[in-house]
This record gives C-alpha cells, sequence and structure tokens, in this order.
C-alpha cells in the first residue's frame, strides 16, 4: 500500500476550516472552472476554491445553473484539481453537486458524490437544500465524503422561488433557515453557504453553528466570504449587484488586448522579425 500522504502539509482540510472559525480567523473562497485560474488563485492564497455549477452560466452561457450535468462538472473541477496540484497544493477543493444529481434519491446521491470523489481527487461536494436534503447529507457524510451546505439563496430552486431577491426575510422564513442550518450541521456537513439572506439573520446562524459559514451577500459576520471569480475580475460588466466587489476590470483590459492584437495583425505589424523564426 502506498502509505504516502496526498495532502500536502499545508493543504487545508476540513479541521483547518473549523479551527480557523475557532480562531476568527476569516475563510477565503472564490470559484474556478479551469487549470490556468486555479493555478492562480491557489498561489495567491485563497483558502476554499469552489468548482461553483455557476459554471454554467460564466462558461458556458446558460441562463440557469440548471443545464449542467456531472459530467460537466467533473471535467472542471478535473482541471482545478490539476491547477491547484501544480502550484503549492494548499487550497481546498470543493465540487457543487449539480441540478438532479442528488435530489431524486439518497442512494444516488450518495454514488454521483462517490462519482465526483472517485474522478477527480477534490476534497468536498457541496449540496443545495435544509430538511429535505438533511438524510442525503448524513448517507454521503457516513462514508466520509465531506458535504458543504448551501442556504438561503439556492440558484437549483430559482424557478420555484421565480427571482434573485434576497432570502429569508419574513420571520418564518428565518426560523427555518436556522432550523434547516442546525440540520445540516446535525447530518455532518463541515461548513454552509449562506447565499443573499439578512446580515442578521447570517449573524445568528453564525452564532449558533459550530461550523463555519461562508456567506455571499451575506454580511460581515459569516465565517468567511465566497464570491465568483468572473464577478471580482469584472468580466460580466452587465452583472454588478450590491454583494459583488469588483477588484478588477479584465473586461475592459481584455477587449483592449485584443482591439490592439486585432489592429495589430490587419496592419501588418504583427509579427515582426523578432516574432519570427
Ligand atoms: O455555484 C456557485 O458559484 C455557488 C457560489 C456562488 C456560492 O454556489
Amino acid at each position: 500500500m502506498n502509505s504516502n500522504n496526498p495532502l500536502k502539509p499545508a493543504h487545508v482540510t476540513t479541521r483547518r476550516l473549523l479551527d480557523m472559525k475557532e480562531k476568527s480567523e476569516k475563510i477565503s473562497v472564490l470559484t474556478a472552472y479551469d487549470f490556468t485560474m486555479a493555478r492562480i488563485l491557489d498561489r495567491a492564497g485563497i483558502d476554499v476554491i469552489l468548482v461553483g455549477d455557476s459554471a454554467s452560466n460564466v462558461f458556458s452561457g446558460h441562463n440557469t445553473t440548471l443545464p449542467i450535468t456531472i459530467d460537466e462538472m467533473i471535467y472542471h473541477a478535473k482541471a482545478v484539481v490539476r491547477g491547484v496540484q501544480a502550484e503549492t497544493g494548499r487550497a481546498m477543493v470543493v465540487t457543487d453537486m449539480p441540478f438532479m444529481s442528488y435530489q431524486l434519491s439518497s442512494e444516488e446521491a450518495l454514488r454521483n458524490a462517490g462519482k465526483i470523489m472517485k474522478e477527480h481527487e477534490c476534497d468536498a461536494v457541496k449540496l443545495e437544500g435544509g430538511k429535505v436534503i438533511a438524510d442525503t447529507v448524513k448517507r454521503i457524510t457516513d462514508v466520509g465524503i465531506p458535504v458543504m451546505g448551501h442556504l438561503g439563496l439556492m440558484p437549483q430552486s430559482i424557478y420555484k422561488y421565480g427571482s434573485y431577491k434576497v432570502r429569508a426575510q419574513e420571520e418564518h422564513e428565518a426560523e427555518q433557515l436556522l432550523e434547516d442550518a442546525r440540520l445540516i450541521e446535525e447530518a455532518g456537513a463541515f461548513a454552509i453557504v449562506l447565499e443573499k439572506i439578512p446580515s442578521a439573520l447570517a449573524e445568528t446562524v453564525t452564532a449558533q453553528l459550530s461550523i463555519p459559514t461562508i456567506g455571499i451577500g451575506a454580511g460581515q459576520s459569516c465565517d468567511g466570504q465566497v464570491l465568483v471569480i468572473n464577478d471580482i475580475l469584472g468580466l460580466n460588466r452587465a452583472f454588478h449587484p450590491r454583494f459583488v466587489r469588483r477588484y478588477a476590470d479584465l473586461g475592459a483590459v481584455i477587449e483592449d488586448a485584443v482591439r490592439h492584437y486585432v489592429d495589430d495583425v490587419k496592419s501588418g505589424s504583427f509579427p515582426d522579425s523578432g516574432e519570427s523564426y
């Protein structure tokens, strides 16, 4: 048997994330969908890379996250894991289970979670939902596959809710979310994403759980924050919700570079002699 530890010493584990919560050290999470971006994120010191099913929107151009398949998620996740391994190997990689890969039965969810873990060496899977998937989360974690939960705005249920507006603003919804968070923790999840809910509610959930909460549009009190990489880099100018902080305008930088390239090719100034053999 090969007894080498597959994880580099600095690799972020579920245990490490719990320690970070205990020490009030914030957890940084970003999405990535390909090798090159994963290398950059790992090099820059990100704690967790989420191979989000937002790939369906930002990578494939669908209107929602629903169309992406399990094989497409595995394709993206393999590239991301290779990217992390090519750099420091520090970042934890979590892969979203896509729509209808875990909702039919716990059996099928377990089979698909196993497929994701077996086909690439990611660290964990993420599932959206509360009470209705608690048994499934337990089934998956019981066999040793770490699960990250996801509550609040759940993009896979967008047709049920009909909008991307802030969730759990009513008291009964807030109580339900808190109950769901407790159930997902009890079922064995190691962390929970809280998407687009009032900050005060996120603060309560964060205080009541012993596992870390990772917020997106959920305020400052969460134990960590997650954003979509394309959004923080300004790759989609049309999309600028309040919870996104844009750290670069790469859309404009890339467009400018491409315009210059087109001009240089058309004018014949590229390639010059130094760029030729
Ligand atoms: O798919 C995704 O990118 C996500 C994050 C936005 C939390 O689930």
